[in-house]
């Protein structure tokens, strides 16, 4: 580029995407291999299955019909078999036909990890402007992809039973006051194990943030995003009210 090139003009949305934490937790984890980053989420290297991903490529690969396959695209909303076989897995969870949960294969989307889940669900929610409503604190990663959306993030209190549920029906009673309910879109909640606190939103307080979220519910749903439990493998679930 010789000095006369005129700059590239970033969306606003890039302005307004600030480099992440992340980034340097994870690099200098890699840098010193014998640090234990707490901070990064990084899991046991010792843990991870090197020997099943190993029989499962190995097979997969051997077989070149089935090489071709696995190595051209596939639908967007990701690989059919293995949509239909997260159906089946999230039926035996939840002990429920997939008639009873009233979900298809067609219902799922595969995604590289439950960032780029929340990602496109902030994507296709959220204007510049829009509010959601979080924990303090709450998984800086996503609070750092609500930024870049332009979301006001309007945040609440945890205690040991979790989100502070009054806290989250007072500010939307404000929010209201103000007029400004319309532009409530989200409200964000890890509900097992939060990430930073390890907190646990208490059960007595699930019915009542889903009531919470019904009664703001007027001009439009306000959605809530929750993770679900780890063992539960789909990661996360978006509740519509
Ligand atoms: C609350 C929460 N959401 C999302 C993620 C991102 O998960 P994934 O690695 O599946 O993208 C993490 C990762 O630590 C997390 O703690």
């Amino acid at each position: 580029m010789n000095s006369s090139t005129p700059p590239l003009q970033f969306s606003s949305k890039a302005r307004r995407t600030k480099e992440q934490p992340i980034n340097a937790l994870i690099a200098a984890a890699m840098a010193n291999q014998k640090l234990v980053n707490f901070a990064a989420g990084l899991v046991d290297s010792h843990t991870l299955p090197t020997e099943t991903v190993h029989q499962i490529t190995d097979a997969m690969l051997s077989d070149h019909i089935r090489a071709r396959a696995a190595l051209q695209y596939e639908t967007t909303l990701g690989l059919a078999e293995l949509r239909r076989t997260a159906l089946r897995h999230i039926e035996s969870l939840e002990n429920k036909s997939s008639d009873e949960l009233g979900l298809t294969p067609a219902d799922f989307v595969i995604t590289t990890g439950s960032q780029q889940a929340l990602y496109i669900i902030g994507d296709i929610l959220i204007d510049p402007g829009d509010i959601v409503i979080a924990a303090n604190p709450s998984y800086f990663v996503y609070t750092g992809t609500l930024q870049s959306l332009g979301a006001k993030v309007m945040t609440v209190p945890m205690d040991d039973n979790g989100m502070d549920i009054d806290a989250v029906d007072r500010l939307l009673a404000r929010i209201e006051r103000d007029g400004k309910l319309d532009r409530v879109r989200m409200i964000y909640c890890t509900s097992y194990f939060q990430n930073p606190t390890g907190l646990t939103l208490s059960r007595e307080r699930r019915p009542k943030l889903l009531e919470i979220a019904r009664k703001y519910s007027k001009s439009h749903d306000v959605e809530i995003y929750q993770r679900q439990k780890p063992t539960h493998s789909y990661g996360w679930a978006f509740g519509r009210v």
